[in-house]
């Protein structure tokens, strides 16, 4: 018997989930959404380390054989420091810069993220290891997260907020848009609309979430973790609200 705990600020790590559960079916899951305490975005790193030790304890309680950060910016923030606290594996959330540099025909790719992300120095590296002849162009997808909490992911303000982040990326000649937060994957039909009224409607969005998935089959692997677990499923807990929790749950 082993459980995976998943976490994420709120609910954009369900985008992680989703993938995860098409390539893990019989895996048994927690997943935490710490949406008391979301958006992560402007926090510390202290603030975010601490939380993720908090989350990480509550796992392991319910035996956790390994932890998911579902969330770039709990990524960059606390993993380093998580994996020299416990002895079981984290696998986390970080821009896919390289597909989209070696994806990319006009050398224009665009990153949105929050400050958290575009900001820690494992973002840095990736960005000065994968940009050799690309331009890499970056806007935190400010009001994003509060849009996918709130759960209006549609409509003329989810458009106007995601066009307010999107346009300049697109206006600079970026056809390839990096997702650099879990939540943003839930926008991406109104990313796609607003792409497509101005005119770039053969722009790629890349999300890492398949990716993910793939290396945590890799890692329970190497960890001698099954696939399957006798009772599979998920478990949803939270630290705040579940109504919009739950919405976006029932339609991954
Ligand atoms: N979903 C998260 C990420 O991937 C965090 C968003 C937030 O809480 O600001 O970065």
């Amino acid at each position: 018997m082993a459980v995976i705990g998943i976490m994420d600020s709120g609910s954009g790590g369900l985008s992680v989930l989703r993938e995860i559960r098409k390539t893990l079916p019989k895996q048994r899951y927690i997943y935490y959404a710490d949406n008391a305490w979301c958006p992560y975005g402007e926090k510390t790193p202290e603030f975010i380390i601490e939380r993720l030790h908090a989350i990480t304890d509550l796992f392991l309680e319910r035996d956790a054989a390994a932890v998911v950060l579902a969330c770039n910016t709990a990524t960059s923030a606390a993993i380093a420091d998580l994996r020299a606290s416990y002895g079981i594996p984290f696998v986390g959330m970080e821009p896919a810069i390289k597909p989209a540099a070696l994806g990319t025909q006009t050398g224009v790719v665009g990153v949105l993220a929050t400050a958290g992300t575009l900001g820690g120095s494992k973002y840095l590296q990736n960005k000065e290891r994968f940009s050799d002849g690309v331009r890499i162009e970056e806007r935190v997808g400010a009001g994003f997260v509060e849009l996918v909490e709130a759960g209006e992911l549609s409509g003329p303000h989810a458009e106007a907020v995601v066009r307010a982040s999107l346009q300049p990326l697109l206006d600079e000649g970026a056809d390839r848009i990096v997702l650099g937060c879990t939540h943003y994957p839930f926008l991406l039909e109104t990313l796609r609309k607003v792409a497509t009224e101005l005119g770039h409607g053969d722009v790629q969005f890349i999300d890492p979430a398949p990716a993910v998935a793939r290396r945590l089959a890799d890692v329970l692997q190497q960890a001698g973790i099954a696939p399957e677990d006798e009772n599979p499923g998920t478990e949803l807990l939270s630290s705040g609200p579940r109504e919009n929790l739950l919405e976006i749950y029932s339609s991954i």
